[in-house]
């Protein structure tokens, strides 16, 4: 990978469907046997969440390799303190672990501090997030409400000293969980898809 072989763009609606297959092509046994995040994706773009200003495809010669959207969220603190989540954010497999992903979230960063995010929050891993500027939340004040003690729990500011003096909760947007709310529409819609196998893997969290 070098700075001049990709381009990153907005979403379009015609990229819909090949993005959701790069999402369900990243994700498939990453976490669990198959996965959920395409639909995710499929639904979220209609939610009131929804930033369609921080929703970027990463393309390499012409090839859409890359994808990551963004959600309003909050702290639960004294007051509500919004910020921004994002996910999912996806790289396709032939071309992961080679700089993409950092790049790509490194630049829909950028963006989001443009439109005025004041932090990031995400459950991810540190390995890959920390290289981006993440740190543990709850060393930060901030706690999963989920989860409170979690390690996975990330959390960075995009404006330094956003956090100072803030101690509160947090909770994934609603819009994340549409598969759990409705899996029989979520079957429908994977029987769309390329038939994959389903896998046990070391690693899976589910
Ligand atoms: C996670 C993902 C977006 C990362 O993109 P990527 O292009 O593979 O990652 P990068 O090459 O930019 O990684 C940069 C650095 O982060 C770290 N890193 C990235 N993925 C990692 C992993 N799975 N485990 C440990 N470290 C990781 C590494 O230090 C890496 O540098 P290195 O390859 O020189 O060691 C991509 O692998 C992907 O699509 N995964 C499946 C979907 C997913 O898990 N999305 C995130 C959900 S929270």
């Amino acid at each position: 990978m070098n700075k001049n072989d990709y381009t990153i763009r907005l979403e379009q609606k015609e990229d819909y469907k090949e993005v959701e297959n790069l999402t369900r092509e990243a994700f498939w046994n990453v976490y669990r046997p198959g996965c959920m995040e395409h639909f995710v994706l499929h639904c979220f773009r209609g939610d009131k969440d929804f930033v369609p200003e921080l929703d970027f495809v990463m393309e390499k010669y012409g090839q859409i390799i890359g994808h990551v959207m963004y959600a309003h969220s909050a702290i639960k603190a004294d007051d509500t303190i919004p910020i921004m989540t994002f996910g999912p954010i996806s790289i396709a497999p032939e071309f992961k672990r080679q700089g993409y992903g950092k790049a790509l979230l490194d630049y829909s960063m950028e963006r989001a501090k443009e439109l005025g995010a004041g932090a990031l929050a995400i459950t991810g891993n540190i390995l890959f997030y920390g290289k981006s500027g993440f740190v543990i939340a709850k060393t930060k004040g901030i706690r999963y409400e989920d989860d409170p003690d979690a390690d996975y729990f990330l959390i960075k500011e995009l404006k330094e000293g956003f956090l100072d003096g803030i101690s509160g909760t947090y909770k994934d947007p609603e819009g994340y969980f549409v598969c759990d709310k409705f899996p029989a529409e979520f079957e429908k819609y994977e029987a769309q898809f390329p038939y994959k196998e389903k896998l046990e893997l070391p690693g899976q969290l589910v």
